[in-house]
């Protein structure tokens, strides 16, 4: 083993220090400046997510400007609102050019599977602005699951066998569901909200989900494909990475709770909160995942010439102590960006100047050793019918934990819901249980009527 100098010591602390922290800051601004630097970013989203992408990238140094698109109550904290969809990319186009916008986040898959990725790079004016995401064919990781499934086929990374149908193979389908074991996972092929997914025991109702999905009554053209899943029992975890399309670098991992009821029961919902770091998420298990699915992943991407730019969101689940992929994403998770990016050292926009060049391997990442996590507040019937407009109280009361919007808006002093998940509040703890025991104090503060949350974030790691 190679011999560290006691002075090495001395140079890692100073690099943690507020003091070196600071400095850096300052330098980083100064240089920026003068070597242009500094970026003006247009993040699209108005999400949970957003407000911590926000938030980690206010923090940095080269945040020149920061605008958000729609934004909520909360990312105003941090940018300033821009009232404009995220799917209209003739308006974002006209705002780019005026604002003279050099960095297009899109925080959610929606304007990546619509392929705002090309539409800025077949543009003149506009191909030099970086994009976070991938091309549009990237985007089919997450925007068709035949796509992403051959794709895994292709390159050998683990995955739940299947077969995948349409009108023209319908009686075959129905055949193919008979002789299949239960529970049986029937997917709709398109970008269906998260709501894409079935699995049931009742071969009566599979038969009637997968005719109602290729009749088209159920998820429009999203469902005009069907695929059909073995059933994996384990447990799941989310991994990010971040691609230049060559190197990439791995994030803080985090595990989501997307059921509404305590325990993982009831029905799906966007994401009930979230724990990082995952204590199973390491050893041999997470080699395996690094092997067998991240390396393969970014390998395949550019070895069929597909543009990768951006997070990479993988769905895991662990079998034995097996790496399964039960999806991809081409973005962040919502509500894993609200424990990621806090835990994420590494100034994000930084991270980001180093897609278009692809000099990624010149970045070393740094997770924060403390854990967080976060608990989503939520509407009262969500993710069913649920009111809008109630007000929010006691965010400010808040000091121990940071309260991140998602479903909000503001009117005039006050802060209204306008969603289904309302607030994300996270905190960081020495473990999980101290950040969780903080997350559920700080709840204590904050009201609105039919006010629900998880009371179990993290239960597995009690
Ligand atoms: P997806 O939209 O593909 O992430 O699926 C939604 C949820 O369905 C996942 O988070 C899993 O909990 C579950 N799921 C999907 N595919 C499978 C599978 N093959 N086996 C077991 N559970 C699955
Ligand atoms: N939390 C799951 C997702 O963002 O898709």
């Amino acid at each position: 083993m190679k011999k560290q100098p006691v002075g090495c010591f001395f140079i890692e602390y100073y690099r943690y220090s507020a003091i070196y922290r600071k400095a850096k800051y300052f330098l980083v601004t100064f240089a920026g400046q003068i070597f242009n630097l500094n970026m003006k970013i247009l993040l699209l989203g108005s999400g949970g997510r957003e407000s911590a992408l926000s938030w980690k990238m206010k923090q940095s140094p080269l945040c020149e400007a920061l605008y958000i698109a729609p934004g909520n109550a909360g990312t105003a904290q941090y940018g300033q609102n821009i009232a404009m969809g995220i799917n209209d990319f003739e308006a974002i186009k006209a705002f780019c050019l005026e604002q003279e916008i050099d960095t297009l986040f899109p925080g959610s898959e929606d304007p990546l599977v619509n392929g705002v990725y090309d539409f800025f790079k077949n543009d003149e004016a506009l191909k030099n602005i970086t994009i976070v995401g991938p091309s549009k064919a990237g985007a089919e990781l997450e925007g068709s699951k035949d796509f992403a499934k051959e794709f895994m086929q292709r390159h050998n990374i683990p995955t739940a066998a299947y077969a995948t149908f349409d009108a023209t193979n319908f009686e075959a389908g129905l055949a193919y569901l008979e002789q299949h074991s239960t529970p049986i996972v029937l997917k709709a092929d398109g970008l269906a909200a998260g709501k894409g997914v079935v699995i049931t025991s009742d071969k009566e109702e599979a038969r009637k989900v997968f005719t109602d999905m290729i009749k088209g009554n159920q998820f429009g053209s999203a469902g005009a494909r069907v695929v059909i899943e073995q059933f994996l029992t384990g447990i799941e975890l989310s991994v990010f990475a971040f691609t230049d399309g060559k190197n990439f670098v791995i994030l803080p991992e985090a595990k989501d709770y997307k059921r509404i009821g305590e325990g993982d029961t009831g029905l799906n919902t966007g994401g009930m909160g979230a724990i990082s770091p995952v204590p199973f998420a390491a050893g041999t298990f997470m080699d395996k995942v690094m092997e067998q699915v991240v390396k393969p992943t970014v390998a395949g991407l550019a070895e069929e010439k597909i543009t990768y730019q951006g997070f990479i969101f993988f769905g895991l689940i662990k079998v034995a102590d097996e790496p399964y992929v039960i999806e991809y994403n081409c973005r962040m998770g919502d509500p894993e960006t609200e424990v990621v990016m806090p835990r994420l050292q590494n100034d994000l926009l930084e991270m980001i100047q180093h897609l278009d060049d692809q000099s990624l391997d010149k970045v070393q990442v740094q997770h924060d050793p403390r854990a967080a996590c976060t608990v989503m507040l939520v509407a009262g019937g969500y993710p069913e019918d649920y009111a809008k407009g109630d007000v929010i109280s006691g965010i400010d009361q808040v000091t121990n934990s940071i309260v991140f919007h998602a479903g909000t808006k503001q009117e005039g002093a006050q802060v209204l819901t306008n969603g289904g998940r309302v607030l994300a509040v996270t905190s960081y703890g020495d473990n999980i249980q101290d950040a969780l025991a903080q997350s559920y104090d700080s709840i204590q503060q904050i009201s609105f009527s039919h006010q629900n949350y998880r009371k179990d974030i993290g239960y597995e790691f009690k």
